[in-house]
């Protein structure tokens, strides 16, 4: 482990710290205090486990805090400088911001959207986004933002899950200078949904789409629409989204998340982070179809009053230099990006980030995966010029918000490159053996959460079953992240991956359930087996190992066209590395796939002691099973 890195903001609050240390229920109730609230809550916590309602019977709204209050002080002040891949710019006050998403409000009345009803919305990064989702807000309806990654038949799955009466999107969106056909890819997903009753299209690509009778432009609604919504007066609890993520089986879980818990958790925790100031230009390059982009786009920066970057498109884009000529442009203070991203940049080398004036930044943070030390290093030296802290922010879409991260405003402690440092003020980790028993400092076991906290998903979305079933019953009274992790004797997390069968492609979560279902959905593929293996990049990168129907030959145009049926079905994030035609795949004598030999055979690694590779097993039967894939992968690479 890596020496210390003493550098903060010169911030040393240790009262939030001990308030919280001694009573967490009564740290957040005052924590509460920094929101709007219509109407205050009477009870602070109501926990029957596993569910959590917080500020109970507290009335409030997303999107009245992320913009009226705001605008009320200062409606001049800039919330979005919003950029396109093209170059093209638009900048939004927070009045212009609030009278805008008033104006969808009121059309999403008008077309019927009732308070508790879902709006999807798949659309690029533009404000229309964040529009929309404040939008839902207002009325209290329920957003589920789908990332524009995601194929017909993904969207299609969550669409008929959250049974969404309205789709939002756009006729196209730009990534790499091409344009993505977002409304033909929703005319796929949606088409013969009876419940679905409008589309509402935003002419941003400015290419013709085709127009069915649901279609609605946006423009013809939007632009007559009144300027003033009256915010729902909605209940703490009330659900704010659905965002749909990836788990251990095939069928996405759909993160419920509500209102009140969720914006404490959110405002508190974007302050102690990001030390956000008056002045400060904020950009998060995270997308908002993830939980970053919720989170830490929307619904954090707007409730500081932040102005920040909005970028459409690829940061390196049309040059590798994009990223660092925007930070120089807006005078980013604050970068928030992920470890995929960094190593992408490092990639490049020095030269370009040296060409660049990145004085202004003041703060760097990290999201998403385990960041490598010499990767934290170079960020820390390259791009911050040492003057810089670094957060490295733990958090998950269940989470709702940051649960493992330092503070430089709150505290200035030292950092440890690699290391996502101490737990937030008011949270409860831990790590844990298999029985639950706390383990000591750097021992490698689970990571848990020991109490409630306020951003807590409320269930998954129609299945309170599921909920119980993935997080809180591997321990009964811990929630279970999925995350192996150490703590080391200074009580800093150093996270070690998923302990599940949860991929992260570049940052992005991905069950291999998933991926496997949809290859078995190809009517050549009998049996799928999917594992990740280290990447330089991407951190991590996808390798499938498929068997055929019988009677069915392989060929390279049939690999060809599976690889095109994965993007098909599942989305070009789900696009294999490595795709291995096989005779059978390697299983334990209960019918498991051995997933840890696959991924050993794959990363090219020697046989070692295979014993301690699938537990159980004789190593006769795993040694063959090891051989064999091995010559088929030796072959394959022949050819
Ligand atoms: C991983 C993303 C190491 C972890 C916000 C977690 C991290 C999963 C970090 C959740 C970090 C997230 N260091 N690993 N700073 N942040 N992870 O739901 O495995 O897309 O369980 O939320 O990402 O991914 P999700």
């Amino acid at each position: 482990m890596d020496t210390a890195y003493t550098i903060g903001l010169g911030n040393n609050d240790t009262l939030t710290r001990k308030r919280a240390s001694q009573d967490y229920i009564k740290f957040w109730d005052e924590e509460a205090n920094n929101l709007h609230w219509f109407e205050r809550w009477n009870k602070t916590l109501e926990w029957n486990q596993p569910f959590a309602r917080w500020f109970v019977n507290g009335k409030t709204n997303a999107s009245y805090n992320a913009l009226d209050v705001v605008s009320q002080k200062n409606g001049k002040k800039t919330a979005i400088l919003w950029e396109g891949e093209d170059g093209k710019t638009r900048s939004l006050t927070y009045q212009e911001l609030l009278d805008y998403v008033c104006r969808v409000a009121n059309v999403f009345k008008s077309i019927g959207v009732e308070k508790g009803d879902r709006v999807t919305i798949y659309l690029p990064m533009i404000p229309e986004l964040v529009i929309s989702m404040l939008a839902c807000a207002r009325i209290g309806a329920i957003h589920t933002v789908i990332f524009s990654g995601f194929s017909s038949q993904s969207i299609r799955d969550r669409v008929i899950d959250s049974r969404s009466k309205v789709i939002v999107t756009a006729d196209g969106g730009f990534r790499r200078g091409e344009i993505v056909k977002l409304k033909q890819v929703i005319d796929e997903a949606v088409s013969g949904l009876d419940f679905v009753e409008h589309v509402l299209v935003y002419e941003h690509a400015k290419i013709p789409v085709s127009k069915g009778e649901k279609d609605k432009r946006w423009a013809d609604l939007v632009n007559g629409a009144p300027e003033h919504c009256e915010p729902e007066k909605l209940d703490s609890a009330h659900p704010l989204y659905i965002l749909y993520t990836s788990g251990t089986t095939g069928k996405p879980k759909g993160v419920l998340h509500g209102t009140g818990g969720y914006l404490v958790h959110i405002r508190s925790t974007f302050k102690w982070i990001f030390d956000i100031k008056e002045s400060d230009i904020y950009f998060c390059t995270a997308d908002i179809g993830w939980v970053t982009g919720h989170s830490y786009v929307v619904y954090g920066p707007l409730m500081h009053g932040a102005t920040q970057v909005m970028y459409e498109g690829t940061l390196v884009f049309p040059t590798p230099a994009r990223i660092w000529d925007l930070v120089e442009r807006y005078k980013i203070t604050i970068l928030y990006t992920t470890p995929t991203a960094l190593r992408m940049f490092m990639k490049y080398g020095d030269l370009l980030p040296n060409s660049k004036d990145l004085s202004s930044l003041r703060l760097l943070g990290t999201v998403g995966e385990p960041i490598n030390p010499e990767v934290w290093r170079w960020y820390f030296r390259v791009i911050g010029k040492e003057k810089c802290p670094i957060v490295d922010t733990w958090w998950q879409t269940e989470t709702g918000g940051t649960m493992i991260s330092s503070i430089p405003g709150l505290e200035t402690v030292p950092l440890k490159p690699g290391s996502a440092t101490r737990q937030l003020p008011g949270i409860s980790m831990t790590v844990v053996d298999e029985d639950g028993n706390d383990l000591p400092p750097e021992k490698k076991g689970y990571l848990v959460a020991k109490a409630p906290w306020p951003g807590m998903l409320l269930s998954l979305w129609g299945d309170d079953e599921k909920y119980k079933t993935v997080y809180w019953s591997k321990y009964k009274t811990m929630y279970y992240s999925g995350d192996y992790a150490i703590m080391d004797k200074d009580g800093y997390f150093w996270m070690l991956g998923r302990a599940d069968d949860v991929l992260k492609i570049a940052g992005h979560r991905l069950g291999t359930a998933e991926i496997e279902s949809g290859f078995v959905s190809h009517k050549s593929v009998a049996e799928a087996a999917v594992c990740g293996i280290p990447h330089e990049v991407k951190g991590e990168s996808i390798v499938a190992f498929l068997v055929l129907k019988e009677g069915i030959v392989s060929s390279e145009q049939l690999e060809d066209e599976l690889v095109q049926h994965i993007r098909k079905v599942v989305g070009p994030i789900a696009t294999p590395d490595q795709l291995y035609i096989v005779s059978k795949l390697p299983k334990t004598r209960s019918g498991k796939i051995m997933r840890r030999l696959l991924k050993s055979v794959a990363s090219n690694e020697k046989i070692g002691d295979v014993s301690t590779l699938e537990d159980g097993e004789a190593v006769d039967e795993v040694r063959n099973a090891f051989n064999e894939l091995h010559r088929v992968i030796r072959k394959n690479k022949i050819r």
